[in-house]
């Protein structure tokens, strides 16, 4: 590797961040009544009666047929095969926000977030497909055909994902490739036992393959140091099956196989793609332990704690193992700095107060009068940044981006249309 400028950061407690957390989740409301939260690292209670998830009658498992769309997305795509989203994979705002929280318990601050931010990068800001563009999306005020998110690379979808390959690696972002999944199958098959530990162990070595292998790896503020972090932090948190033995879950090779749509055995595994299934006799998440923004904010801290180099804002130049990453305090005029993203909720605070810098340019790629979409997803990023208590940033310095053909696009000739630099 080529002297890359990996972060070095100062290991900060826990024990500092939790009063503002606990603060946080203390006030939320869950399932419109006013419930105690659950804090995180709190053993939740266990209720089979409401973590129960239906998958007969008209949550049977049903595969997509033509024309319906899945893409890069597990869980979203294991909710439209079982009814809990439209079958055809594309949905609005609210049925993703109802959605997840039946399925997965997760936090509607989280789901508004992800499905706003869907809307307005990938979708028509109603709604947005979970695979690729479809005639379903429609087009007025937008410049082009909205891609979905398995055509939001960069944006939405990052390199270094658990399962999926990197774009500028196999060609595609959406499906499994069999040797990682095999890969992340194997650490965890001894004691059937996939934890937060074995996952954040996994996704260092997917980041140093791609540093070692795709050229055009880029670790972007949102879908590098925002997306990926919940990429895995959600295999636990939600795929993870809730008992009375394991409240917070106990996730399993065979819930694992299910949820990633492999079948086979071990070693001889078959992926068919789009077939993702909510393991029947499955129990999700208390409703007052909601996943929410503060919660996953923790658990991103951790995954940094453990492998700075998570945090680090950057790419390959072109070349395999050329990694350069950005300081963060250059790019902020130093609100940020490689000595406190690790504090508090600086490390979301950073992404998204980048991604928020960002927005304009992006938009302007993609709508005629971006108002509408700007007010929306600034809304959106607002909510989420004030949830968090960001220190805010008033403009960013972009020079360093332009040694990244990850960021420029342009790379082998392939440059996007619809956008000037992405983020
Ligand atoms: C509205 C909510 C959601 C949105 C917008 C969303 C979007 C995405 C996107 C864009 C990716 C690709 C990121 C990448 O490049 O790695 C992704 C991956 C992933 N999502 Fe979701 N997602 C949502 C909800 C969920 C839920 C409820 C689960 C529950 C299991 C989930 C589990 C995952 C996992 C495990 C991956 C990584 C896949 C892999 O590479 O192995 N997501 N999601
Ligand atoms: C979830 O855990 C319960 C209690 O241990 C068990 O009965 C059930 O079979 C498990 N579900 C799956 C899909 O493993
Ligand atoms: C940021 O880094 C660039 C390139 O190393 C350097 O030219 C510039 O002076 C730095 N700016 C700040 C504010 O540190
Ligand atoms: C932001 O929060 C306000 C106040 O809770 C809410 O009314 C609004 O709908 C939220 N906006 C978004 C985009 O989440």
């Amino acid at each position: 590797m080529k002297s890359p400028l990996f972060l070095s950061l100062a290991l900060v407690s826990f024990g500092t961040a939790y009063p503002d957390i606990l603060a946080h989740l203390n006030n939320v409301e869950s399932n419109g009544k006013a419930v105690k939260r659950q804090a995180p690292g709190v053993t939740p209670p266990f209720d089979p009666s409401l973590q129960y998830v239906d998958t007969t009658g008209q949550y049977a498992f049903v595969a997509p047929g033509e024309g319906d769309q899945r893409g890069p997305c597990p869980g979203l795509n294991a909710m439209a095969n079982h009814g809990y989203l439209p079958h055809n994979g594309v949905a609005t705002i609210s049925e993703f926000i109802e959605g997840t929280g039946k399925v997965f318990g997760m936090g509607v601050d989280l789901s508004t977030f992800l499905a706003i931010y869907g809307s307005v990068f990938d979708g028509d800001l109603t709604g947005w497909s979970i695979g690729g563009p479809t005639s379903l999306v429609s087009l007025g005020g937008l410049l082009g055909e909205p891609q979905g998110i398995s055509g939001s690379h960069n944006k939405y979808e990052g390199d270094a994902s658990p399962t999926r390959g990197d774009l500028y690696q196999y060609g595609n972002d959406y499906l499994v490739q069999l040797s990682q999944f095999q890969a992340l199958y194997d650490l965890g098959k001894a004691a059937d036992n996939y934890d937060l530990d074995l996952l954040t162990d996994y996704r260092a070595t997917r980041f140093q393959e791609s540093i070692d292998n795709n050229p055009y790896f880029f670790n972007a503020p949102f879908s590098g140091v925002a997306a990926q972090p919940a990429a895995w932090s959600f295999i636990y948190r939600f795929m993870a099956n809730k008992s009375a033995e394991y409240p917070e879950g106990r996730l399993t090779g065979d819930v694992l196989k299910s949820f990633y749509s492999i079948t086979g055995e071990d070693g001889d595994f078959t992926y068919t793609p789009g077939h993702e299934r909510i393991p029947d006799n499955w129990y999700t998440r208390h409703p007052v332990d909601a996943y929410t923004i503060p919660y996953f904010s923790l658990d991103a801290v951790a995954q940094l704690v453990k492998y700075p180099e998570f945090g680090s804002i950057g790419g390959n130049t072109g070349t395999t193992n050329s990694f350069v990453g950005i300081d963060p305090s250059n790019l902020t005029s130093g609100v940020y700095s490689a000595s406190n993203l690790a504090e508090g909720n600086n490390l979301l605070c950073y992404a998204l107060e980048l991604t928020t810098q960002e927005t304009p340019d992006l938009l302007s790629g993609l709508f005629t009068d971006i108002s509408a979409a700007q007010d929306q997803i600034g809304s959106a990023l607002n909510n989420a940044t004030n949830s968090l208590g960001c220190p805010q940033l008033n403009s960013i310095n972009k020079d360093q981006f332009s040694q990244f053909p990850g960021y420029t696009q342009a790379y082998d000739g392939y440059t996007d249309p619809t956008s000037g630099g992405l983020l």
